[in-house]
């Protein structure tokens, strides 16, 4: 990791230690996305590529997200969302961070994804079941973990009958300690989008050939009905 970014993960920690003490989940963001400055490398998630493992799994089968109703949830700078939109999805990106948000429309001009401010705690009634693909990439992991199961009820309320939601995150064994912001989440915490009446359609543990290599989770649930 470079200092830029060691330094930006540390400063998001510093941030989310102090906003989670206050009793604020998640007004940590929008302070991190402000002093980032239009700096991307002050973004420690930010990549300006899109996850590799989102880039992959759309190269696998370029057509699967084409002409679907896809909604991005915590988009932060918009990568994955264009990444959709690239391959042919209608995206609408939310963020609870109004920063963040202006970022986007301002790093991707011309581009087809709406972006907006919002709050996964709070989603227009109208995003019920209006879509065929739900993505979710490291916003849970960065949620403590009473946070959790409601963000992914709300996620799956976003699901139309045979929509898909994607969720990629950073992998831990229940056993393994929860470590630090941004924590890792255990297979049973992902498992709960199964609870909530979603079918599993794949749960991938992949590690990455990295230095020093790290482990994600890559799991597929669809609301069959
Ligand atoms: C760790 S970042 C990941 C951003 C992006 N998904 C990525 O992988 O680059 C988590 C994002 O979720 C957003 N977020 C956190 N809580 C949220 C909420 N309740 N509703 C919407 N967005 C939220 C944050 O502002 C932040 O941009």
């Amino acid at each position: 990791m470079d200092a830029q970014r060691y330094d930006a993960r540390e400063r998001a920690r510093a941030l989310a230690r102090a906003a989670i003490a206050r009793g604020d989940a998640t007004g940590w963001f929008e302070e991190l996305y402000q002093q980032a400055a239009g700096q991307v490398g002050n973004v420690p998630w930010a990549d300006g590529e899109g996850h590799p493992l989102l880039v992959e799994w759309l190269a696998l089968d370029p057509a699967r997200v084409a002409g679907r109703r896809a909604l991005v949830v915590g988009c932060g700078l918009g990568e994955d969302a264009e990444q959709l939109a690239r391959a042919g999805a209608q995206v609408l990106a939310f963020d609870v961070a109004p920063t963040a948000v202006d970022w986007c429309r301002k790093l991707w001009p011309g581009t087809s994804v709406r972006y907006e401010v919002g709050d996964l705690f709070a989603l227009p009634p109208q995003w019920r079941g209006a879509f065929d693909f739900v993505l979710e990439i490291y916003t849970l992991q960065a949620l403590p973990a009473q946070f959790r199961a409601a963000g992914m009820a709300a996620m799956a309320a976003a699901l139309a009958p045979g929509g898909q939601i994607l969720a990629i995150s950073r992998a831990r064994e229940a056993t393994d300690p929860p470590g630090e912001l941004p924590w890792p989440l255990t297979r049973e915490e992902l498992a709960q989008f199964g609870r909530l009446g979603l079918a599993q359609r794949a749960f991938e543990d992949i590690t990455s050939a990295g230095d020093p290599p790290t482990r994600h989770w890559r799991a597929r649930f669809e609301r069959v009905k």
